[in-house]
């Protein structure tokens, strides 16, 4: 087993990131909730290193998550963080304040002072600070390590014990040295070697998924006795198409990708993924065209919860009819990544996401097992592999899209024609936004037919079309966005062009409305 680093979740927003920055620097990290290990499974598990995250509570509180204080004393490296910070010095006999006065909120001046922790980091710099608690009495055995103007301790250390506690958050990019902060925990304090690597990944999971499904190590290729057969929903989106192209290099043709056509797709979207899958790896791919069958059951829908419902409903039944014909299948494999698995430290409820592309788990079909390759990566660490493997890069780099496609995105009414009007000018816009010479910074972008008809002009002769708008957000992880500030002259030729090439509209807009209160898809 690789080296591997705990981040022990207190419930703080920013964990997720902690993990990543820990496994940018070629260190496994894993979260888990603090009310879900002990100081007895800590130390079995062999971690180089221990990170307490923050946390939206007070160390005084009595509900506020606490821990046993033997940690401290295992032996292992610990940094806490904020929240995290606060318990180590409170677990270690230290004394927690609450004052106004003190709290801090954003980019704030750092001094820090010579310690493992703060190597090759200047005695002045700033951090990104988020708390009303602070220590005011760092425990015996600690030094203060460095300060804020109104922070007294907004690091400490028992550097003997390898015990380390910083009041900012390294993880956000505004802590200008964050970065270098993990990377001396990492490999001054824990001594890491930093070996984790995604070739080691895929050769390991490769390796580890033969075994299991084909009861042989060597190169899969035709279906012996014991294999098993692997069935997979395949979107065509990163997940799904990166667990289908691992588990392909590991089983072959044993693997069975479904992949549902509900006619909902972009322009060449499905003969994309089909020839990808098919025509470039040789997957063993059935691709099901439902569009008839979706149209037919979204005739006269418009209110937009009900067509979600409907195409989640009929994407299972269409994917369950299609199994079916297939005989046993032994086992399910799912796209579900790092983040749909993560449970929050803040609740005991221990709630573990299934990642689904349209609506829920077929519930009829009984399969031996779930097999979810990818649980342990997070988004980019999926797209390195899916490179690696040899996917696309336009697959590899696809903007989300979502599962019922663009039905909510054809307002009102679903039909044939508007889908085909709509896959037009959402193409010819994209087009624009990706060859436009002048910088666009969107993560997301795409048309809308609107369910308004305008009076235009064409030629010398009165029209009466459609409004199309256009959409375009900046966002990081798309629960809030703000709209793209895209170039006039980029909005100018996409216009020109879809109403030129499109006789069917008028007119064209664009929404400059932000998430919240907009969302980003207008249904
Ligand atoms: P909203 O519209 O909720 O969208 O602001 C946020 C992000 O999620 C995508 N989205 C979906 N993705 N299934 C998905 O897999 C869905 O039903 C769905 N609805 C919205 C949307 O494109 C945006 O990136």
């Amino acid at each position: 087993m690789n080296e591997k680093i705990l981040v022990l979740d207190f419930g703080g927003q920013y964990n997720q990131l902690i993990a990543r920055r820990v496994r940018e620097q070629n260190v496994y990290a894993e979260i888990k909730p603090y009310s879900k290990m002990t100081c007895a499974e800590i130390r079995a598990a062999g971690y180089k290193g221990i990170i307490f995250t923050g946390g939206p509570n007070s160390v005084y509180e009595e509900a506020s998550p606490h821990f046993d204080p033997e940690i401290l004393r295992l032996g292992i490296p610990i940094l806490g963080i904020c929240y995290g910070a606060q318990l180590m010095a409170f677990m270690a006999g230290g004394r927690i304040e609450s004052a106004a006065e003190r709290s801090e909120y954003g980019d704030t001046e750092l001094y820090v002072k010579r310690c493992p922790l703060f190597e090759d980091i200047p005695e002045k710099s700033h951090c990104f600070m988020s708390h009303t608690d602070y220590v005011s009495a760092v425990p015996e055995g600690f030094a203060v390590t460095a300060t804020t103007p109104s922070c007294p301790a907004a690091a400490f250390a028992d550097e003997k014990r390898a015990l380390y506690a910083v009041q900012f958050h390294p993880e956000v990019t505004h802590t200008v040295y964050g970065k270098t902060v993990f990377r001396n925990f990492l490999f001054h304090v824990c001594h890491c070697s930093g070996d984790w690597r995604m070739e080691g990944f895929i050769e390991k999971t490769v390796e580890h998924y033969r075994r299991e499904l084909t009861g042989r190590a060597g190169k899969a290729d035709k279906a012996g006795k014991a294999d098993k057969k692997v069935l997979l929903a395949l979107s065509g989106g990163v997940d799904s198409s990166v667990a289908a192209a691992l588990l392909y290099r590991a089983i072959g043709k044993n693997l069975v990708c479904i992949f549902v056509d509900h006619g909902l797709l972009r322009k060449n979207e499905g003969d994309f993924v089909e020839n990808t899958f098919k025509g470039r790896f040789g997957m063993n791919l059935i691709r099901v065209n439902a569009e008839d069958r979706f149209l037919r059951k979204l005739a006269g829908v418009t209110e937009p919860e009900k067509k979600r419902k409907i195409i989640g409903e009929e994407f299972i039944r269409v994917f369950e009819e299609e199994a079916q014909k297939l005989g046993q299948m032994d086992v399910l494999a799912q796209g579900t990544i790092y983040p749909d698995v993560i449970e929050s430290g803040k609740g005991d409820s221990a709630v573990i996401k299934s990642h689904h592309n349209v609506g829920g788990l077929p519930e009829i079909m009984s399969f031996e097992g779930i097999i979810e390759p990818l649980r342990d990566l997070f988004k980019d660490e999926v797209r390195k592999v899916g490179l690696q493997l040899g996917l696309p890069p336009e697959l590899v780099f696809r903007q989300p899209f979502p599962g019922p496609g663009l039905a909510v995105r054809v307002i009102g009414e679903v039909t044939k024609e508007k889908l085909a009007l709509l896959r037009e000018a959402d193409a010819i816009f994209r087009e624009e936004m990706d060859r436009s010479p002048e910088k666009v910074e969107a993560n997301q972008y795409f048309a809308v037919l609107t369910n308004t008809c305008s009076v235009g002009v064409k030629g010398d002769d009165r029209a009466y079309g459609y409004v199309l708008a256009l959409r375009a957000v900046t966002t990081d992880d798309f629960m809030t966005a703000g709209w793209t500030r895209i170039p006039y002259e980029v909005l100018e030729r996409a216009a020109n062009r879809i109403t030129g090439e499109l006789r069917e509209i008028t007119r064209v807009v664009y929404d400059i409305t932000s998430k919240p209160p907009a969302t980003v898809e207008w249904e």
